[in-house]
């Protein structure tokens, strides 16, 4: 996969206003002035960043920002999904009242999903809107959450159930951020990437799975994917782009992206979020296929080949949870009706679709994907 090297990579989104992906390891060290170009009226920014990304990105990021001549207000997030809540929220937009900050400003979310999806909420909401600029700093970000307008913070009641469509003005990607990341939250960045192999793209998951499975002894996933990882979040940026353009508002096609999302995200809720995004995300795909596959929806070979995946990567493909604890869990989820839950199900790898099936049937779904 990795080629020449290349100029910054740029994936354009028709959503919103229209925006920039940038890709390009060491583009943080240009982010002042690509956020300038994108905000000529800005004469400050809130630099909203989690406590974990601070220490490695915020004063340099900072630093480039004044050297653009902007001035920073800086605003330091309680990381994890347990913050991602309401009370933060509303301490952040006391901040950026408190700093003044205009319609001509920006703020600059610096970090992984729960920062941009907090700071793009208030960004969303304080002064009816301002412009926000996605700076992610984990994997998981870079293809996923950072990109496509989705704005929110959980409430006691479930996962994102306050929230706002709002199309960030620009996003950056820097690999080279990920170089510090621990391989854990590596790790379920590959969750989300492996993801959209079994949605659209047969070929990328072949590669990515060939990428796990030619490592050398001792070399991390890390170091194996380094020299692909901008092709890698390209091709993943890309693929969202095209759905986004065509589900802004997640109506239809935008809800596949939720493929291992439902059982996922039943997991973190059972784990009272102590488990990762990404950790839930893999174990709720495997479900979901072998669920596919003993349903008739696809080849049992094709969902045990994404398991196979999935275990190369050191991601898990089951949970402890009992199904009824994850159907009751699952019913939390803001796509669930009371009578019926969307499902996403592969039919092979690369290829997904949408099924409706009736709540009460959803505990059966969830056995039958319990392992072979
Ligand atoms: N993360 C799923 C979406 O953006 O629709």
């Amino acid at each position: 996969m990795a080629g020449k090297k290349q100029k910054t990579r740029c994936v354009h989104v028709n959503a919103g206003k229209g925006y920039d992906i940038l890709i390009r390891e060491g583009l943080l060290s240009y982010a002042g002035e690509e956020i300038a170009k994108v905000c000529p009226k800005a004469v400050k920014a809130a630099v909203v960043c989690d406590a974990n990304a601070f220490v490695p990105h915020g004063e340099p990021v900072e630093g480039d920002l004044w050297d653009a001549g902007l001035s920073c207000a800086q605003y330091i997030l309680k990381p994890g999904e347990q913050n991602k809540n309401i009370g933060q929220y509303a301490d952040l937009l006391s901040f950026l009242a408190e700093s003044r900050l205009t319609r001509d400003d920006c703020l600059a979310a610096l970090g992984g999903g729960v920062t941009g999806d907090i700071a793009g909420f208030a960004a969303a909401t304080y002064l009816r809107g301002i412009p926000y600029i996605q700076i992610p700093t984990t994997l998981l970000a870079m293809v996923d959450s950072s990109v496509g307008g989705k704005t929110a913070v959980d409430l006691p009641a479930g996962k994102n159930l306050a929230g706002a469509f709002c199309q960030p003005s620009l996003v950056l990607c820097d690999p080279l951020a990920l170089k510090t990341l621990p391989d854990s939250v590596f790790r379920d960045g590959c969750a989300e990437v492996i993801k959209y192999g079994v949605l659209y793209d047969r070929e990328f998951f072949l590669k990515l799975k060939a990428l796990a499975e030619n490592r050398t002894s001792g070399q991390s996933l890390k170091q194996a994917m380094a020299k692909d990882l901008e092709e890698i979040i390209e091709t993943c940026v890309s693929l969202k782009r095209d759905v986004v353009e065509q589900d802004e508002f997640d109506r239809g096609e935008r809800k596949k992206l939720n493929l291992g999302h439902t059982f996922g995200h039943a997991i973190e809720h059972c784990s009272n979020y102590g488990q990762s995004h990404g950790s839930a995300v893999a174990a709720g795909l495997a479900m979901i296929a072998r669920a596919a596959a003993r349903k008739g929806y696809m080849d049992e070979a094709d969902a045990r080949l994404l398991e196979e995946t999935l275990q190369l990567y050191g991601l898990p493909v089951d949970t402890e949870y009992q199904a009824e604890q994850l159907a009751a869990a699952a019913m939390t989820d803001k796509k669930a009706s009371q009578y019926a839950i969307d499902l996403v199900v592969p039919r092979s790898i690369g290829n997904c679709e949408l099924v409706r099936i009736e709540t009460k049937d959803l505990k059966e779904w969830i056995e039958a994907g319990r392992p072979w």
